[in-house]
């Protein structure tokens, strides 16, 4: 390939070269030619907060700044004007007292409102009274408003209605989050919240939800929370948490263990009848004579005769 520094022929441009010359412009973008920019720290404000106006890429042998309101110069929106050497500030018509020039162009704008929210261009002429324009943005929001929140019943029965808890809020732009007992709420299966979060409905409520609720609301630049909330659970001792009775649990027991109970029956029953009595037994033999005669009993009434028919042990 030909090598770029190499002259081409006479009348013919080489497009190599163009390309070439096209990739180095790019790649050498001279830093004396980068864009001024302006740029708002922070770049959303509260209401009432300081925000300062950053310049950067300033180009050298500066004579002048001036700050504009809007996105172009025009001196009618002048905030104003900086001279170097000797330093000389001039307020312009749209000056507010609150705003301040520094030496190396940034504009300190303090206790922003709302109407501040908008652009602003800064022009800065150096000693040959050659201009370069830069312009940034300021957004202003409203903080959040601190919200309430509210639950359908605050004391209810552990499996009944449904509890819903609503965020009451009335910023908007804003997003919402729940917390239990000062944590962040951690979803159950149970609960559901609406698509703005705005409500938390927890169906059926269990004993463990009773406690602390809280809802956040923020927006960029700020973060309310609701008081708490307590929400009481009443429920049945006797009852578990899941619905299972005590009672339904120990019949389940019972049930296993008379089965056991019945089998050990059983197998003792078929012991005694292989070797044909009690008389090898030992002391204990009455507790267990007396233990059959009731298990016999259990299983019929009408044929079997109670444990006083029985002779004492020998
Ligand atoms: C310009 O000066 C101000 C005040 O001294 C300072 O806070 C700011 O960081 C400076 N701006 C830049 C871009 O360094
Ligand atoms: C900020 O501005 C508001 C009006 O916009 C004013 O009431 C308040 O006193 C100002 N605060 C400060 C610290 O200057
Ligand atoms: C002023 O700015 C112009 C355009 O950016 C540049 O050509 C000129 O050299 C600058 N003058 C000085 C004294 O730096
Ligand atoms: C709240 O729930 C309790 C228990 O379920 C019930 O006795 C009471 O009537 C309910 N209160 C309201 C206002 O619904
Ligand atoms: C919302 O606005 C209404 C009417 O201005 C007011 O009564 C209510 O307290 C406000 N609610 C909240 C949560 O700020
Ligand atoms: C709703 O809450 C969840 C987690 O609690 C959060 O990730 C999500 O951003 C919230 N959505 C809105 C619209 O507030
Ligand atoms: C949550 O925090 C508040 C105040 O910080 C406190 O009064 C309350 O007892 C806490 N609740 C729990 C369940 O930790």
């Amino acid at each position: 390939m030909e090598l770029p520094t190499a002259p081409a022929g006479k009348g013919c441009v080489p497009w190599q070269g163009l390309l070439l010359a096209v990739l180095l412009s790019t790649f050498w973008n001279p830093p004396t030619t980068a864009q001024l920019t302006i740029e708002s720290m922070p770049t959303n404000v509260a209401e009432g907060k300081d925000v300062i106006f950053l310049v950067r890429n300033l180009p050298g042998n500066l004579a002048a700044y001036g700050w504009y309101k809007g996105d172009k110069v025009d001196h009618h929106q002048q905030i104003a004007s900086y001279k170097i050497g000797p330093v000389e500030i001039t307020p312009g018509p749209v000056y507010s007292g609150r705003e301040t020039i520094y030496s190396n162009g940034s504009l300190l704008f303090r206790n922003v409102t709302q109407e501040d929210t908008g652009y602003y261009t800064l022009q800065v002429i150096n000693t040959s009274y050659q201009g370069e324009v830069g312009t940034g943005q300021l957004r202003v929001y409203q903080p959040v408003a601190q919200p309430s929140i509210q639950a359908s019943n605050t004391t209810v029965t552990e499996h009944q209605d449904p509890v819903v808890l609503t965020c009451l809020t009335n910023d908007t732009g804003i997003s919402i989050q729940w917390f239990f007992n000062n944590q962040s709420l951690q979803l159950t299966e149970r609960m559901k919240l609406s698509q703005d979060n705005s409500t938390l409905t927890i169906d059926p409520i269990r004993r463990e939800d009773a406690g602390d609720y809280q809802c956040e609301v923020s927006n960029l630049v700020s973060a309310s929370k609701s008081d708490l909330l307590r929400l009481d659970v009443k429920y049945d001792p006797t009852l578990g948490s899941s619905g299972l009775s005590a009672g339904a649990i120990g019949g389940i027991v019972i049930g296993v263990l008379a089965g056991v109970a019945l089998i050990a029956a059983l197998v003792y029953f078929l012991y005694i009848r292989k070797t044909g009595g009690y008389d090898g037994l030992s002391s204990c033999s009455a507790f267990s004579k007396a233990n059959r005669h009731a298990w016999e009993r259990e299983g019929d009434f009408n044929t079997v005769s109670g444990p006083a028919s029985v002779p004492p042990p020998s």
